[in-house]
């Protein structure tokens, strides 16, 4: 086991009460978590500990200042039962971006990755094997400081919780192009992955939903003219032949696998192209038919084909293609991350 954590096993396991050829996104928990504690000015020692609620003031800062930040990762297993984590050090990394950005104190590498990975060797019969499932790992940081003062916390709560999942999506995914809210703005926390920018985004969800859309396609705050994200994907378009996906900036996250699917996309020759991307040409794309694809991609996602979208009232239908990029790139990222493929970015991370 890995040093600097300590480690409580639970007196009981839930997994059989897990049916794990019908798993939904992010619903069920595995029996343990790992819980660190920042006071007196300093991350204290990791634990695992049996999976249970946490005790909160009602003071915390957390509930009324929204002081969050999460990340979000899968840990794979292969046929030969040996268990993967996919570019941990990339989600480390922008745990700390976003920490900053939220006044959160960063947290040490070893404190995220040796307690990740022994959370992960104790929970190993809970990573799923069947095709397309996954554990889906949450780690997160709460403001459990207490005080009304609106300023950062003096204590925090760093916790990993896991959940064995399938697919984020069921069925066609059709989303809604915004045209009056806004996910970010110029130096606001777009980039950073705050628990507010979600609960923002829920409201104009909800609204699309309603009108029978899944996801908001969100635009720039300033003009709606620009394609910017999803609300839990970056977008690629495919146009003739060349994949199109926008910039990262501030208010767009730095998805780790929207970049791994540039590097797959330009190893296999595909044209790639980072830029900004206009809502009428896309628009004028669908008319003309030379939008060939949209998707989404992001750890939840995967790579998520898009089926239609909506604009000013209007739906685009997407053509179905038999040879998609979507599919060729789906297969080459989820080879890479279940070890069936050789690995040559050097992405795949060993957790036993
Ligand atoms: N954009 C948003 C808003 C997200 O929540 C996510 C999911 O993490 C992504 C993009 C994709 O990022 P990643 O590929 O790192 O999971
Ligand atoms: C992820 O893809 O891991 C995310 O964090 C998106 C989330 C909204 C499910």
């Amino acid at each position: 086991m890995t040093k600097n954590v300590t480690v409580e096993k639970s007196k009981t396991s839930k997994i059989h009460d897990v049916d794990f050829d019908n798993l939904s996104f992010g619903s069920v928990y595995t029996d343990h978590m790992l819980v660190c504690d920042y006071v007196d000015g300093a991350w204290q020692t990791p634990k695992v500990i049996p999976y249970q609620p946490i005790s909160l003031d009602p003071s915390a800062k957390i509930f009324h200042y929204g002081q969050s930040i999460f990340e979000g990762m899968k840990a794979y297993k292969d046929e030969n039962g040996k268990a993967w984590l996919f570019r941990p050090l990339e989600n480390f990394k922008r745990f700390n971006k976003s920490a900053k950005r939220l006044a959160i104190p960063e947290l040490p590498e070893s404190h995220f990755m040796d307690g990740l990975t022994t959370l992960l060797q104790v929970e190993k019969d809970w990573i799923p094997q069947n095709p397309g499932s996954s554990l889906y790992v949450r780690p997160f940081i709460l403001a459990s400081g207490n005080g009304f003062h609106a300023s950062p916390a003096d204590e925090y709560k760093f916790i990993i919780a896991c959940a064995p999942s399938g697919a984020y999506f069921s069925g066609k995914v059709k989303v809604l192009i915004e045209e009056k809210y806004s996910r970010a703005a110029n130096g606001g926390v777009g980039y950073a992955k705050a628990g507010g920018n979600y609960a923002g985004q829920f409201y104009p969800t909800q609204l699309a939903v309603e009108k029978g859309y899944q996801q908001v396609i969100w635009t720039d705050d300033n003009t709606h003219e620009y394609i910017e994200e999803a609300g839990a994907m970056n977008i690629f378009v495919r146009i003739n032949d060349t994949l199109i996906t926008g910039p990262t900036s501030d208010r767009i996250l730095d998805g780790i696998t929207r970049k791994s699917i540039l590097q797959i996309a330009e190893d296999q020759g595909i044209a790639t192209e980072v830029r900004k991307i206009t809502v009428s040409e896309v628009v004028e794309a669908a008319k003309n038919g030379s939008l060939k694809e949209m998707f989404g991609a992001g750890t939840a996602a995967v790579v998520s084909p898009i089926a239609a979208f909506g604009y000013q009232g209007t739906d685009y239908e997407l053509p179905e293609l038999e040879q998609s990029y979507a599919s060729q790139l789906k297969q080459y990222i989820t080879d890479i991350q279940n070890n069936r493929i050789e690995d040559k970015f050097d992405w795949r991370y060993p957790v036993d």
